[in-house]
């Protein structure tokens, strides 16, 4: 990557000179006219061998420049403002990044990075509808999943439900003792065919309307059924587990979101006495008030139960369970784990204490987070407080996306299956990109105005853009490899295209580092912007001179290609025409 070639060579200079190595720091200035790359390690340089920040930068800046007879990627070094050191790219290395990215398409900017991740996301809970805030951890998931796997990792996507716990053994009373009550075989088997995810709340939330001692201990009752493996009782919570999971597979094949594998809760059902073995053992876990509790060291983190008093496992348990079976069975780097922000504490406990007993050792763990989702109103969530039903949430989205493209002109000769694939890439695509869009610890704000907004920051706009370089490159033929840049003077529009398309590699790297799809998303909208700007002044198709259209071409190209392998990062389609 050219930034890891200008750093490399700030770094020769500095031991040539016999500087001290720092850590060099590389930023795009604002302003083009301090070039593409700048750097104040003269500034830092300076301060410690006490000389002029200006001389120090000077020296660098002639070591390079002599080097620079070797180097055709860069044209020139100079010396600015109090001691920055600026680089200016060459248009021979942006014209080498525009074949490039047509020479290897989708998979420009796709990395070798040979190490291994586990991603966890979506987990939703069964026996609720699927809320909001899985939809986040969902998409953010998928992106990040999508990003690590761009970058050459062997990458492992888990979804880990959440169905098991003591709450199910309330949903199972509830279901026995209203629901079934007093009815024969044949009508139990109609109400339970017809149950849905909103029966099974409505009961759960029943049951903590008006709860007597007898219910508590009849849920409890139900739980210990199910853990030793009641057949009534397995039956009940299949069904439970069935009918959620077929809401489920509805969301996801909506988003398109496909992923490796499936392993809930329950799954550690078996496994977490060894954890509390394990626990004891090594004299880790204490005895708290009939409870069992991991405490940590010097009280950085407050205590976590690993079984209560009554002794039942709890969702830490389960979740030290997760971890000893990822770690041992995948051998992983590292593990992200995609929740909401309320889970922080949770995860700081699963990590430290996986730590402690050894599950874990230099696997780097990240709990990467999300705020809420807010309507302009305030909290989202329906009149009687309960999660908003997804599905048609989505489904409303492919409606009104249907609803606009139909306004447009582009979209005549589509029949009518392609106009339905592109109401729901638009409609799916715009509920992806609000999200994603803005920085995942945040809260962020459900609008239908912004999301299906064709002219703001918003997926149909880049979807759009896609469209109109696919339509301008259908009415013409680009022939890259005959091309040649030899007496091409770039517009200022062109040349601000040629500076950012080479970005999008360092921008992904970014994005992967810090699990932060949105950067991506800025990248992908700043890229489209230019190209509007450049498309309105600057004629494509008809260019004054030949040479000059197929310069365009090439860009508009190269401006297609960015913006489909972002999107695609995104888990968001481009469709060729809209
Ligand atoms: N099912 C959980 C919830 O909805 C999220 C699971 C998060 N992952 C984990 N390993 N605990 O709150």
């Amino acid at each position: 990557m050219i930034k890891e070639e200008i750093k490399n060579l700030v770094r020769q200079a500095c031991l040539k000179l016999g500087f001290p190595v720092e850590e060099i720091v590389l930023e795009h200035p604002e302003n083009v006219e301090h070039g593409d790359y700048s750097t104040n390690v003269a500034l830092v340089l300076a301060k410690q061998l006490g000389k002029k920040p200006r001389e120090v930068a000077e020296n660098i800046a002639k070591t390079i420049n002599y080097k620079l007879r070797t180097v055709n990627s860069i044209e020139k070094v100079e010396v600015a403002g109090p001691g920055f050191i600026n680089f200016f790219l060459s248009k021979e290395y942006f014209f080498d990044v525009l074949s490039s990215i047509l020479k290897k398409k989708g998979k420009y900017g796709a990395g070798s990075e040979k190490k291994k991740i586990i991603v966890e996301y979506s987990s939703p809970n069964i026996a609720k509808p699927f809320g909001i805030g899985h939809l986040r951890s969902t998409l953010i998931g998928q992106a990040i999943y999508n990003l690590y796997t761009f970058l050459g990792y062997k990458t492992i996507g888990i979804n880990y439900p959440g169905d098991w716990g003591t709450p199910h053994g309330k949903i199972l009373y509830q279901l026995k003792e209203k629901l079934l009550k007093g009815k024969t075989e044949k009508e139990k088997k109609e109400i339970l065919d017809k149950i849905t995810v909103q029966d099974l709340e409505s009961l759960y939330v029943a049951f903590h309307q008006n709860t007597t001692l007898q219910m508590e201990e009849g849920a409890r009752l139900w739980f210990k059924k199910l853990e030793q493996k009641d057949t009534e009782a397995r039956s009940l919570w299949e069904k439970m587990r069935e009918v959620s999971f077929r809401e489920f597979e509805r969301i996801y094949s909506l988003l398109n979101v496909k992923i490796d594998h499936v392993i809930g809760e329950s799954f550690f059902e078996d496994k977490m006495e060894v954890v509390v073995e394990d626990f004891k053992k090594k004299g880790l876990a204490q005895e708290s008030q009939g409870a069992l509790i991991v405490s940590f060291p010097n009280e950085i983190l407050p205590p976590a139960m690993l079984l209560k008093s009554d002794g039942a496992t709890t969702y830490f348990t389960r979740d030290l369970a997760n971890m000893e079976y990822r770690i041992s069975k995948w051998k992983p780097d590292a593990i992200v784990i995609e929740t909401g922000v309320e889970q922080t504490l949770h995860f700081q406990q699963v990590f430290l204490a996986s730590k402690l007993i050894g599950y874990a050792k230099d696997e780097e763990l990240v709990h990467a987070f999300h705020g809420l989702y807010r309507t302009k109103e305030g909290k989202f969530s329906t009149r009687k407080g309960q999660t908003i039903h997804l599905e048609d949430v989505l489904r409303e989205a492919i409606k009104k996306a249907h609803e606009i493209i139909e306004q447009s002109e582009t979209v005549r000769g589509l029949s009518e299956q392609e106009k339905a694939e592109v109401a729901k890439a638009v409609g799916i695509g715009g509920i992806k990109y609000n999200d994603l869009s803005q920085h995942p610890s945040g809260d962020i704000v459900f609008d239908w105005g912004k999301i299906l907004n064709l002219k703001g920051n918003s997926a149909p706009y880049l979807q759009y853009t896609y469209a109109r370089c696919k339509s301008i490159l259908r009415k013409s033929k680009l022939n890259p490899i005959k091309f040649k840049l030899n007496g091409v003077k770039s517009s200022p529009e062109e040349m601000a295209l040629l500076r950012l398309l080479y970005r999008f590699e360092e921008v992904v790297q970014e994005a992967a580092e810090k699990f932060s799809p949105n950067l991506v998303c800025n990248f992908v909208f700043d890229l489209a912007q230019r190209y509007n700007l450049f498309y309105n002044t600057n004629p494509v198709l008809k260019a004054e001179t030949k040479e000059l259209k197929d310069f365009r071409l090439l860009l508009t190209a190269a401006v297609a290609q960015i913006i489909k392998n972002g999107l695609s990062l995104l888990g968001i389609a481009a469709p060729e025409r809209m």
